[in-house]
């Protein structure tokens, strides 16, 4: 995903970029040119201490043991460094390139070789080979001036080498430790490579599946966003970001980039402060407490000022607000792109306005290369301001130990994956997926998990043996396991049989046929249906959400046969299949499951494993309901008590906010996902029924240390024959307040595994935060309300608790 390409890890995201586009021009990379030419030495030693250590002065400013980007005793290195640079090598250190296989249109230049020599470039990504790097890095080391680092980075997505689910799976197991650990291991494999920093994690609220980038993140929800970019960040960027295997993290897009009008991708956000900074911020302040060490300034036009151009955004609150001291890269081009929005018609004036409003390096456009020092020296920006920018780089290259470490071993033997890294990708994959629906099979039990009775199983469908699918052909990325490979390590190959059916944007009516006929020699069908990850992920927005091509025409062909089906949906977002959701028995969302999703698809469906995922985005019923999120706002004319699923009958059916063709409410709700057992909920008690918004407002920021402010729990009984793992959420509304609340907010959650019979009270301790808004004034504060609050499997059932908040 560049960001692209959520939904396949870098390499093999590269190599489908490759397959759909032109192939950019293959000269041989600038450096070989380089070496060829002898311009730079073939047989150079990468032993990265001695050769930082020798040819600079800068690395002799002793290290610090700082952690981390806000760390004050940064400073002293940063000074010194900055003191010694020339305005073209500060500027130099505001310009990135891609010097690789791109993930967007054009790019600046390519003579990087001559500009690191300069001091011109700062960082260089989507170079993926470690020799390369080591090549790049050569020059910046030994005949740039100053001899400051690269900083390479990369769209790390889900995983680099180890291939996890996409991150709106990921963010489906609801399970931060999950999300931590496979950001920890991207990590440690990118690192390895000499990637140190990657563009992830992309923390968009996304409301609207028809956004293909909804793939990249963690869905709607501010507070689930939240905990999943602090676990990004933290895996990324481990214990020590000084460590080798550490990279910078890079919050995306700042800001508001998910709202895209009308769900299509780069298209105009409008929206109010008030909701800025209710969902779409708190994820990145999130990212910015963790420690993230980099931020990506957006390609959006936010309320008719850039994203990438935006002083509000960009230097109120990302800077004073929150006080962040690291870099913040503009999205590709984004520079560039302030001339077709409208606000510069030159590219001087989009370098001044991006670099005045706080984006400090110029991802690919040149244009801070072309006209910063000028803006500089002319006074339209001032010294102060370009060393700011200056520093912001440096902090994160210092933070990195890339002035003592600037070279990545490429001597190391290639490792073949870690096994336990793929059993935590086999894991992950397991806890993403979202049991959608399990009605009875013929035995008149539910269909999953399947019982020992089956013996012959027919998987059909265009996406069972994909290479970037659950299995199939490797990538060369390690072990992968195919679903029908999976499946017949435990029935015998002669009792799984593979049917393709269509392909997923085209068909034969002669394949249709085989698979019908093949569907109705088994004794059940697992059909594979859904998306290609080009599908989804940037430039990816769909018009129609249903299957592609001649899917549904398949499915349906294939329940004709009577034959019990079960439905794997493989998407980057929700796909509307009312039809199947209808017909077929049971169906599982599979999202992009990574290296272990054969594996883990065949445990889930024989019951090794009982599902425990749960949504992240509501499902729509109809790509008309989008933008389709739970925590919406009531209407002054909400639709109580009236029966949707008719048209309107009468003046009270009709003068309601509503559609007359279709129901309001989702096909399932954020929040939602089945179990292979039950759990029934108990009453939602608290420890009080009045708080003080003068004391709330007091405790606000304590932070972990601080007191609860309420203490909610219910009972949650397994009262199913399985063990099963439970999300248990909690959510409030607030009402009475000077602005208008949704009509719940998730504030808290956690997973619960309990045992046939078992009970167990699950207990929230709610911060002051849970209860204070951004109000009228657009500040954090409690003020007078009334509380609902439900502790609840998801965002649509139980019955709330009932307080208020007094002054
Ligand atoms: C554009 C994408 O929007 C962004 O997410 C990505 O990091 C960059 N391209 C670099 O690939």
């Amino acid at each position: 995903m560049p960001c692209s390409a959520p939904c396949i890890p870098i390499r093999s995201y590269l190599r489908s970029k490759l397959s759909r586009n032109a192939r950019p021009s293959v000269g041989k990379p600038i450096v070989t040119r380089l070496m060829q030419s002898g311009t730079i030495s073939i047989a150079f030693l990468f032993s990265g201490i001695f050769i930082a250590m020798s040819v600079g002065s800068l690395a002799q400013i002793p290290a610090t043991h700082a952690d981390g980007i806000a760390d004050n005793n940064l400073d002293i290195r940063v000074e010194s460094i900055l003191r010694q640079m020339t305005l073209e090598e500060k500027v130099g250190q505001l310009v990135q390139y891609s010097a690789g296989q791109p993930t967007g249109p054009g790019t600046g230049r390519s003579d990087y070789g001559d500009m690191i020599a300069h001091g011109q470039i700062s960082s260089l990504f989507n170079v993926i080979d470690p020799h390369e790097i080591n090549q790049y890095q050569k020059i910046a080391m030994e005949k740039s001036r100053l001899h400051i680092p690269i900083l390479f980075g990369l769209d790390v997505i889900h995983g680099f080498k180890t291939e996890f689910p996409i991150p709106l799976g990921l963010a489906s197991t609801w399970d931060r430790s999950t999300v931590e650990m496979a950001s920890r291991v991207a990590a440690t494999e990118a690192a390895a490579d000499g990637i140190r920093w990657t563009f992830s994690p992309m923390v968009d609220i996304a409301r609207d599946a028809r956004w293909g980038r909804m793939a990249e993140g963690a869905g709607e929800d501010p507070f689930l966003g939240s905990a999943m970019a602090v676990a990004y960040v933290k895996g990324y960027q481990g214990s020590r970001l000084g460590a080798p295997d550490s990279i910078a993290a890079c919050a995306k897009h700042y800001v508001g980039y998910g709202a895209a009008e009308a769900g299509r991708d780069y298209n105009s956000t409008e929206i109010s402060e008030h909701t800025l900074r209710q969902f779409y911020m708190p994820p990145f302040r999130a990212a910015v407490e963790a420690g993230t060490a980099s931020l990506m300034s957006a390609f959006n036009s936010l309320n008719g000022v850039p994203s990438s151009a935006n002083p509000f955004t960009l230097k109120q609150v990302l800077r004073k607000e929150w006080g962040f001291r690291g870099l913040v890269v503009s999205d590709w081009n984004a520079v560039g792109e302030l001339i077709p929005h409208g606000i510069a018609n030159d590219g001087a004036t989009a370098a001044r306005k991006a670099f005045l409003a706080g984006v400090d390096m110029d991802m690919v456009s040149s244009l801070y290369h072309d006209n910063l020092q000028q803006i500089v020296s002319s006074g339209q920006a001032t010294p102060a301001e370009l060393d700011d920018a200056v520093r912001h780089v440096l902090r994160v290259k210092l933070a990195l130990g890339l002035f003592e470490h600037p070279y990545v071993d490429e001597a190391a033997p290639a490792k073949a994956l870690d096994p336990q890294s793929v059993a935590l990708a086999q894991t992950a994959a397991e806890r993403s997926f979202v049991l959608l629906k399990n009605a009875n099979g013929p035995d008149g039990k539910a269909l999953l998990p399947l019982s020992s009775a089956v013996q012959n199983i027919a998987v059909i469908g265009p996406l069972a043996n994909n290479s970037w699918a659950p299995g199939g052909a490797p990538q060369g990325q390690g072990p992968r396991v195919s679903l029908p490979a999976a499946l017949a390590q435990r029935l015998g190959t002669n009792h799984v049989t593979q049917f393709k059916g269509v392909g997923i944007l085209d068909g034969a009516d002669n394949e249709i046929a085989a698979a019908v006929a093949g569907a109705q020699r088994a004794d059940v069908v697992v059909l594979t249906l859904g998306e290609s990850p080009e599908m989804s992920g940037e430039a990816a927005s769909r018009a129609h959400l249903g299957l592609p091509g001649r899917q549904q025409e398949l499915l349906e062909a294939i329940v004709r046969t009577g034959k019990p089906v079960i439905l794997i949906l493989f998407s980057g977002r929700p796909l509307t299949v009312p039809w199947a959701f209808e017909r077929v028995p049971a169906v599982i969302a599979a999202w992009q499951p990574g290296t272990g999703g054969g594996p883990a698809l065949a445990r889930v469906l024989f019951g090794d494993v009982n599902p425990s995922g749960k949504l992240v985005v509501s499902w729509p019923r109809t790509v008309g309901q989008e933008p389709l999120y739970y925590n919406h706002l009531d209407t002054g004319r909400p639709a109580v008590n009236i029966d949707l699923t008719r048209p309107p009958a009468d003046i009270a059916s009709k003068y309601v906010s509503r559609y007359i063709d279709e129901q309001n409410g989702p096909q399932f709700p954020f929040g939602y996902g089945g179990s292979y057992t039950s759990f029934s909920y108990g009453t939602t008690t608290i420890s009080t029924q009045r708080l003080s918004a003068a004391v709330l407002n007091k405790g606000l920021g304590s932070g972990s240390d601080g007191a609860a402010a309420m203490v909610a729990e219910a009972d949650v009984t397994n009262t199913g024959s399985r063990p099963g793992d439970e999300v248990v959420q909690l959510y409030i509304q607030l009402t009475g307040t000077s602005v208008a609340e949704p009509v719940r907010m998730l504030k808290g959650f956690q997973t619960v595994s309990i045992a046939p019979g078992e009970t167990k009270k699950v207990r929230f301790d709610l911060k002051p935060e849970a209860f204070a808004i951004w109000n009228i004034r657009n500040e954090f504060a409690a003020e007078p309300a009334k509380i609902n609050i439900w502790i609840s499997p998801d965002s649509a059932h139980g019955s709330p608790a009932q307080a208020e908040i007094l002054p």
